[in-house]
């Protein structure tokens, strides 16, 4: 998918004001769900912030994340965390629910959707037993 098309993407999403709603509706979620919530500090905020500015420029909006962090490197950034299939099963259904809560049509939450799973199935980095 070429730049152009990113940035349609995050336009075709509402922008900005979309990205905040989203992660607005999300951490709720994953500080609800028995196998993420013990990964999060329950100061969720600056963890909220970073994933605004993250989102945003996933999406093909303005390089928020990388301009204030540097080079996201999202998969060592989690390498912190026992990340199993399950969790990015459960990571996955939270954003579903956010995104559906937050009424984006059908079709390009799906979407959305897609390209996140590619993301969350990648930072996979322990075993389901452990
Ligand atoms: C696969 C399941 C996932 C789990 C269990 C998970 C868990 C976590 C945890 C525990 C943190 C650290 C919170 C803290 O600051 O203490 C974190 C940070 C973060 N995660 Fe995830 N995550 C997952 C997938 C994803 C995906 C798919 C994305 C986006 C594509 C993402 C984006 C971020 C971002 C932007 C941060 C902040 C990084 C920073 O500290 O600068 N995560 N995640």
């Amino acid at each position: 998918m070429s730049e152009q098309d990113r940035s349609t993407l995050f336009e075709l999403m509402g922008g900005a004001e979309t990205v905040r709603r989203i992660v607005e509706a999300f951490y709720p979620k994953v500080q609800n769900h028995p196998l993420l919530a013990p990964l999060f500090p329950s100061d969720i905020e600056p963890v909220m912030d970073k994933q605004y500015m993250f989102l945003s420029q996933f999406f093909g909006g303005p390089t928020l994340y990388s301009d204030v962090h540097g080079h996201p490197m999202m998969r060592a950034r989690h390498m912190a965390f026992p990340i199993t299939v399950e969790r990015a099963d459960a990571w996955l259904g939270c954003m579903a629910e956010a995104m559906q809560e937050v009424g984006l049509p059908d079709e390009l939450r799906d979407f959305l959707l897609q390209r996140l799973k590619g993301s969350a199935y990648h930072f996979v980095n322990t075993p389901e037993d452990e």
